[in-house]
């Protein structure tokens, strides 16, 4: 389900998310490992605040793995705490509890050096739409407890999973809204199922993540869809529409009088990378980041 982000939505996702930091003592920042950047929330930062917080790089089995280590190490010079995971099959999500637990190392250590016992660390998952959060909590539980959903809705009766006895997560993430405002950000949001691609057109973004493809992952759609003569740059978007209308012909994407249907190749390839069939792709480098 996608929903239009007005004022009113923001103001309240955000009041739901300052309600919630108040229980917690460490903020699970989900962002999509492929577009690292375009999936952060403008104003995490300014929310936030000084809470503790794990910037978690989910989908990391879709993403570039060179590219990964390259925003890891980018967020830690930004001083922040990095881990990628793949929640979906849970790679990486047992290290959650060690994570946080050496974020707040010295306040447990405090608690400890007064005689106190450390209660389990309490964790909130933040993230936009279609990053992972429900995937996350679900993995977590062991079993499917959070409701899918991108709505900043009214939460009754949260909950606490407890993880291995030194973590408890909110059952119900922080739901921010997506940046929105900038074309490209908006291609890369589409490109990754972010947001869902009746806001913008598909064939559009296809073409996008064709430029990215032939420019940056060269081989790929020679293997997949057996294209040879790539060009290695798609300068403008009509060499772009080119490299779909291939497509097309290549997966019988034809309509009446022998064209190609962009709409229908666009799909193909849509799938095709969403599901990971073009191999680990990611759209960002660290040194475009915005924020
Ligand atoms: P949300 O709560 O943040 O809105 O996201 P949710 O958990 O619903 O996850 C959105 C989609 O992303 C789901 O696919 C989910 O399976 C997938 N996903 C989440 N984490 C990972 C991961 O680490 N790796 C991979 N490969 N996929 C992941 P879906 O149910 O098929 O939804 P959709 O694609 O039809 O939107």
């Amino acid at each position: 389900m996608t929903i239009q982000w007005f004022p009113g939505h923001m103001t309240r996702a955000r009041r739901q998310i300052e309600e919630k930091l108040k229980l917690i003592d460490v903020v699970f920042e989900l962002l999509d490992a492929r577009i690292p950047s375009s999936s952060r929330n403008p104003m995490v930062d300014e929310i936030i605040g000084e809470k503790p917080r794990l910037v978690l790089l989910n989908k990391a089995d879709l993403a570039d793995p060179e590219k990964t280590t390259e925003w890891s190490r980018f967020f830690r010079e930004q001083g922040l705490a990095v881990h990628a995971i793949d929640a979906n099959a849970g790679a990486g999500v047992k290290e959650l509890a060690s994570k946080a637990k050496e974020l707040l190392k010295e306040k447990i250590d405090r608690q400890i050096a007064k005689g106190m016992k450390p209660r389990p660390i309490r964790a909130l998952i933040v993230g936009i739409p279609n990053v992972g959060k429900s995937t996350l909590i679900n993995r977590l539980a062991g079993r499917n407890i959070a409701v899918t959903g991108d709505r900043p809705g009214v939460t009754k009766g949260q909950q606490w999973i407890r993880f291995g006895g030194e973590l408890e997560l909110l059952d119900t993430p922080g739901i921010l809204w997506p940046r929105f405002e900038d074309p490209v950000v908006g291609n890369r949001l589409a490109a990754t199922g972010a947001i869902k691609e009746d806001i913008l057109h598909l064939d559009e973004v296809a073409c996008f993540v064709l430029k990215v493809l032939v420019e940056q992952y060269g081989q790929v759609l020679g293997e997949r869809y057996g294209l040879t003569d790539l060009p290695s740059e798609l300068p403008d978007m009509q060499a772009a529409v080119e490299v779909l209308e291939s497509i097309g012909r290549r997966r019988g994407c034809i309509v009446s009088g022998g064209h190609v249907d962009y709409e229908k190749a666009a799909t193909v390839l849509l799938r095709d990378l969403r599901s990971g069939k073009l191999g680990r792709i990611t759209f960002e480098k660290p040194e475009e980041m915005q924020m």
